[in-house]
Parts: C-alpha cells; sequence; structure tokens
C-alpha cells in the first residue's frame, strides 16, 4: 500500500537540482537589482524587497499547541500542550510604504522560539493562493512589477501568454485588497512544508475574531496598526493554527502554489492557538519591540530539520530572502534559513 510518504515528490525546476540551483542564484541577484532600484526611485535607503511596512510587531505572543493534538502530527517540539514564546510581524505586502487604507495584500510573519538559538519561522499573506505557479513567475512578475509602468501588460503578455496573464492579474487584484482589521483575517501559507511523518502540510491562520463592518479611516496611514493598538487594549487577540493535509498530486499539489489545498479535499485541523496577549501597544516598551521586530529577517527555512519547506517556491525563497534580508540588514540575517540544515 501507498502511503502519503510514497506518494508526493519534489520536481525541479530545469530538471535538476543543480541546474534550478544556477536559477535561484540569479533570482537571488534580481531580487538585490529590485531592492537597489527601489530605493534609489524613492530615495531612500534598501528595505525589504516586499513586505516593507510593518503593521505590527510584538515579542510576547504565545503559540499554544493543542492538548488534543492528532498523535501523527505530534512532531519534534510541536507536541501536545507545549506552549512557546512568539514574535509576530503583521505588514503590508507591498514594497512601499503606502497607507494601510490602501488595497494591499497583507503579511503575517510569525518566529516561535524552541530554545535560545533555535526558532521556527510561520510566513503567511491574507489570500490562499499565490498568483505565480513557480519560482521563475514569481520572479518575472516581482521585475515587471517594479520596472516601467509603460507598456507593462503588453510584457506580461509576451513573458507569459494571454491566459496566464489574465490568471495572475485576476489572481493579484482578488488578493489586494483594503481590511477592516488585521485580528479579523485570515492567512494561508501557500506554499506547503514537511510536518515530520505527517508527510506534507499547507498551514493557516484563523482568526478567532469576526468581521464586523468597520469603515477604514482614509484619514489615517497608520489605520491598520492603530485599529489594533485599540483591540489589543481591550483583549487578547487569538487566532487558530491549522493544517491541511496533502491528498494527492491533483488535488494538493507540491509545484504549482496557485492551486488552492481546497478545505473539501482537505479539511483544516486545528493544532495551536496563538495569542497577542492584551496589553498597551503604545508603551515605550511595545514600540521599542515594535521596532526590534521590524529589524528581524523571517525566512521560512529557519525551521527545525522536521518541517522542511518543501516546492520550488520555498526552494527559492531560502536564498532570495537571505540574499533581500542581507541587503537591508547591511550583514547576514540570524538565522538566514541556517537553522534547517537539510540541503
Ligand atoms: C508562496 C508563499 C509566500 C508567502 C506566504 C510569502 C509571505 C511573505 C511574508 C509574510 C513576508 C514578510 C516577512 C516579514 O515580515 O519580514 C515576505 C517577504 C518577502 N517575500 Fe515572500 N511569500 C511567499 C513567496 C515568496 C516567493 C516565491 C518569493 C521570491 C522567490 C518571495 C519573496 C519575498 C521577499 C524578497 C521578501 C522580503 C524578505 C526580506 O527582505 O526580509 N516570497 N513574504
Amino acid at each position: 500500500m501507498q502511503t502519503t510518504q510514497t506518494l508526493w515528490k519534489e520536481e525541479y525546476a530545469g530538471g535538476s537540482e543543480q541546474v534550478e540551483r544556477i536559477l535561484i542564484d540569479g533570482y537571488a541577484r534580481d531580487i538585490l537589482d529590485i531592492q537597489r532600484r527601489i530605493a534609489q526611485a524613492s530615495n531612500k535607503s534598501p528595505d525589504r524587497t516586499l513586505h516593507a511596512k510593518v503593521i505590527a510587531g510584538v515579542m510576547n505572543a504565545r503559540l499554544s499547541v493543542s492538548p488534543d493534538l492528532p498523535a501523527d502530527l505530534a512532531t519534534g517540539y510541536f507536541q501536545p500542550a507545549a506552549s512557546f514564546t512568539a514574535t509576530i510581524r503583521f505588514s503590508n505586502a507591498s514594497p512601499l510604504h503606502m497607507p494601510d487604507t490602501k488595497a494591499d495584500m497583507r503579511g503575517a510573519a510569525i518566529r516561535v522560539h524552541i530554545a535560545e538559538h533555535e526558532f521556527h519561522d510561520f510566513l503567511m499573506t491574507n489570500y490562499p493562493v499565490s498568483h505565480a505557479r513557480d519560482a521563475w513567475q514569481f520572479m518575472e512578475v516581482a521585475k515587471i512589477a517594479t520596472g516601467s509602468k509603460r507598456l507593462m501588460l503588453i510584457r506580461f503578455v509576451l513573458k507569459f501568454g494571454l491566459g496566464e496573464t489574465i490568471r495572475i492579474i485576476k489572481n493579484v487584484r482578488s488578493g489586494s485588497r483594503a481590511i477592516e482589521s488585521i485580528a479579523s483575517e485570515q492567512f494561508w501559507s501557500r506554499a506547503p512544508l514537511l510536518w515530520g511523518a505527517a508527510g506534507p502540510v499547507r498551514y493557516t491562520l484563523m482568526p478567532m475574531a469576526t468581521r464586523n463592518g468597520r469603515t477604514p479611516n482614509i484619514t489615517d496611514p497608520d489605520d491598520l496598526a492603530n485599529e489594533l493598538g485599540r483591540r489589543a487594549a481591550s483583549g487578547d487577540i487569538r487566532y487558530t493554527l491549522a493544517v491541511q493535509r496533502y491528498v494527492n498530486p491533483e488535488k494538493t499539489p507540491i509545484e504549482d502554489g496557485s492551486v488552492e489545498w481546497r478545505e473539501s479535499d482537505s479539511p483544516f485541523i486545528g493544532v495551536a492557538t496563538v495569542t497577542i496577549p492584551a496589553q498597551d501597544l503604545g508603551s515605550a516598551k511595545a514600540l521599542a519591540d515594535r521596532q526590534k521586530v521590524d529589524g528581524m529577517a523571517f525566512n521560512p527555512w529557519n525551521c527545525p530539520e522536521t518541517f522542511r519547506p518543501l516546492g520550488g517556491l520555498n526552494r527559492a525563497r531560502k536564498a532570495v530572502y537571505g540574499a533581500s534580508a542581507k541587503g537591508w540588514l547591511g550583514r547576514p540575517a540570524e538565522g538566514s534559513g541556517q537553522n534547517g540544515r537539510s540541503r
């Protein structure tokens, strides 16, 4: 009988790990070019190439693993009822510091502190699928979208063909929107990772707060940050971290980030609660923490070996995030994807 372990496989761009590595080295150089170009155009020092603006940064969150965690999902540090300090950075996805009320995608980066020098970074955005099927598409879109606006659509069509251009634009338009609160958004990993012996999973962060129809305050560029501050002042902000199991190559592909892993094919299984405790996010300590978090570089490859990221989008992210972070930090980032030394 075939098990989840034997059914799935990773496939390398260009047909081999060696060829893909050369392509990825090129993407790392491309991301630095984009970062420098944006810095020059805005006359500012280099910043994160994507997700530049922090909405909130907290260092006193908690990840509490479910006491009822299914036995096969208990792997490594992730054991029933275990609890860890977590650092969280919420961001706007744009490379530019735009007002929070602009249509954009939002990001959530959670660092779970496992031991003194060991941590696990979970990165998600508030749209379930990537506009890019693979790393090549991701980088070509990034290059075109951050370049000259002239004839942009034609350059998209020449690069991807009409059908793919339409799909990519539809995806970006649906994912980019104004939101009422970070506390009532759902975030998705969009790319899979290995979850020990349970095999590949994608993960999601589900809000416990519901949307209440608040109209964003367009006169406040930090509307989402301030809204979260008001919530934190009056109580905990909580989410459920859930995973979806791999089913088969058609329903839950490893290498195509544009395909949704549908709940009807693979239901979400709650594995932990993430809590931002009630606090004054405007206090001197909270503001200092927010600045520290904004200076931290996250990378999905900051992970224990048992949680190795999977698929080409993720394989590219190891070098690309490392290069981007080195560009804005001026030195290699802590961890830098070295935590989970699997390849
Ligand atoms: C498909 C799933 C993906 C998700 C869920 C995701 C999510 C995120 C998030 C949340 C951040 C902000 C991290 C922070 O707060 O510091 C980020 C940053 C970034 N992402 Fe992604 N991303 C994905 C794919 C990619 C891919 C495929 C690439 C390029 C190959 C990429 C390139 C970047 C870069 C360059 C940054 C800035 C990193 C830094 O300078 O520190 N992302 N991403």
